[in-house]
């Protein structure tokens, strides 16, 4: 891929990855968020996190599957990065509009409600994966350890999940489809690995 097509795409990306922040805070400046603004504000920013977590997640497969697509990894630390962003708005939303800043209360709800409690370990997870995506924490750990560590983030999209199937009421299904995604993408990678390694065995004999 050519550059001009590259600061075109990463353009684009900026743009995409910003929209659902932009769109929230034209809806609180012309007070048109809806008759409860809480929940649309909780459900963009957590809807956002949850895809731009799994489109992160899609790269690598994609990648493994479609060589000619290998400059895709020059979005997934931009994707991870907004992922974070828009988890950490989704749980300042939490902290300032249903809890009102009260420690207490945050510390209740965390133990009381399981949803939240896999919610915060979600963000918990994704927390040092952000803190060391830069190419000096890169340097500074290693290949090899920071691969381990950011590994972390498959635990991140399970717990994301689970908070979205624990906050639904029984019977609701809205978080099936994205379920199946992550699930596919998930399960790709040991396939994935498996299969590579057959075709360098295929190839070596
Ligand atoms: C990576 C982390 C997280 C992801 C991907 C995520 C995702 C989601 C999603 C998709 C929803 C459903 C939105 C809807 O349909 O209305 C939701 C709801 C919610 N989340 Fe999260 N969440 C995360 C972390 C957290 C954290 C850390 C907190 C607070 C401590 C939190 C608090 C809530 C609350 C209060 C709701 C609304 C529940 C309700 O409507 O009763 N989430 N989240």
């Amino acid at each position: 891929m050519n550059r001009t097509t590259l600061v075109l795409l990463k353009t684009l990306t900026w743009i995409a990855c910003l929209a659902p922040v932009a769109w929230l805070v034209y809806g609180a400046v012309t007070n048109s968020l809806g008759p409860d603004p809480t929940a649309a504000i909780t459900f963009a920013t957590g809807l956002t996190t949850l895809r731009l977590l799994t489109l992160s997640l899609a790269i690598t497969p994609l990648r493994q599957l479609f060589p000619r697509l290998s400059w895709l990894i020059k979005f997934r630390r931009l994707l991870g990065l907004f992922a974070f962003f828009y988890a950490t708005l989704h749980l300042m939303t939490w902290v300032a509009l249903y809890t009102a800043f009260d420690v207490n209360a945050m510390n209740s709800d965390i133990v009381k409600r399981r949803f939240i409690t896999v919610g915060v370990l979600a963000w918990l997870l994704l927390f040092p994966l952000t803190a060391t995506s830069t190419n000096w924490a890169i340097r500074k750990l290693g290949g090899k350890r920071w691969n381990r560590l950011h590994k972390l983030v498959y635990f991140a999209a399970v717990c994301s999940i689970v908070h979205y199937w624990w906050q639904v009421k029984t019977g609701v299904l809205t978080p099936l489809p994205m379920t199946v995604v992550l699930t596919v993408l998930l399960a790709a990678r040991p396939v994935l690995a498996v299969w590579k390694r057959r075709r360098v065995a295929v190839a070596a004999a």
